[in-house]
């Protein structure tokens, strides 16, 4: 992807919005979305110091607030409708990540991952819900994990978030149809970003990201890139009849298991 934005831009007269948008897949998305026309409206807690990437790319504006808050969101989204007139796509790709077994995870923390994962996500589709109705429809690209389709060890509150986050996806699909809305969750595997970093780069996760890493039918981990062609799909008309499902981009790490029968088949 050159700098310079897509000679037959896909989604020229979109306007996004897009949470997390500061760091890791929402960025990536947002540049995606940017390099195909679209205005961006990014939303995070933290400051963007690429911002300026997107603003190279297409009109764009960037907002710092906390997913947990319906006005802090409303706020953005009504800035987005005052400055291009409709909302067309939500992205909601803030998150924090968590780890533990349920008898170690504390009331707090349990209450942190649920409120950002979760409630944020709902609060996200809650805001931009009345002006996709009123202007006829729009796309609503939720993200979960595939730790919200399978379990996995010490992921009791994260998983509980993300499996809510895709059944919540399944819901607003049904709800909202007639209106226009659509609504589908992107589930990544394991992608380098800095909150994957932050859980993996350490001495003594070595093995832990070696399993994951081999799990992948690539046998590495994905880009933030490849998911924003998945968020891209959905974006756009090309997934005009596609609502309430859950992708998982993922290296086909939930298609099935790697016990080393595919070397033992010349294969690897
Ligand atoms: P990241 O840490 O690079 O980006 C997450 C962004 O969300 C950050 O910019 C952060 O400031 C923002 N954020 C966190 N709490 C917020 C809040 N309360 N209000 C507003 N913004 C907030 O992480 P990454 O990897 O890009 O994650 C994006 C989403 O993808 C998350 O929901 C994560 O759970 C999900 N995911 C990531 C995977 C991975 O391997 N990186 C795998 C599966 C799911």
């Amino acid at each position: 992807m050159s700098e310079q934005s897509s000679s037959s831009p896909r989604l020229a007269g979109k306007v996004a919005f897009i949470t997390g948008a500061a760091s890791g897949i929402g960025f990536a998305c947002a540049k995606r979305f940017a390099f195909e026309g679209a205005k961006i409206l990014g939303f995070d807690l933290n400051p963007c110091a690429k911002w300026s990437e997107i603003e190279a790319l297409t009109s764009a504006q960037f907002v710092q607030g906390d997913v947990t808050s319906l006005s802090a969101q409303q706020a953005a989204v009504d800035l987005a409708v005052a400055e291009w007139g409709r909302v067309d796509v939500l992205m909601t790709a803030a998150g924090i990540a968590d780890a533990g077994p349920v008898h170690m995870v504390t009331e707090d923390a349990w209450d942190k991952v649920l409120d950002i994962n979760l409630k944020g996500t709902f609060l996200s589709i809650k805001a931009v819900l009345p002006q996709m109705m009123e202007q006829g429809g729009g796309s609503i690209i939720t993200v979960a994990s595939i730790e919200g389709l399978i379990g996995s060890e010490g992921g009791s509150s994260y998983n509980a978030s993300k499996g809510g986050v895709v059944l919540l996806t399944k819901n607003v699909a049904l709800d909202y149809g007639r209106k226009g809305v659509r609504c589908n969750c992107i589930c990544p595997g394991f992608i380098n970003t800095e909150m994957l970093r932050a859980t993996i780069d350490h001495d003594f996760m070595a093995d832990y990201k070696q399993a994951v890493t081999n799990e992948s039918t690539f046998g590495r981990l994905g880009k933030p890139e490849e998911i924003a062609g998945a968020a891209f799909f959905l974006a756009s008309e090309d997934s005009s009849f596609v609502s309430g499902q859950s992708l998982a981009v993922d290296g086909g790490y939930t298609a099935g298991h790697n016990h080393g029968l595919v070397e033992l088949m010349g294969l690897a």
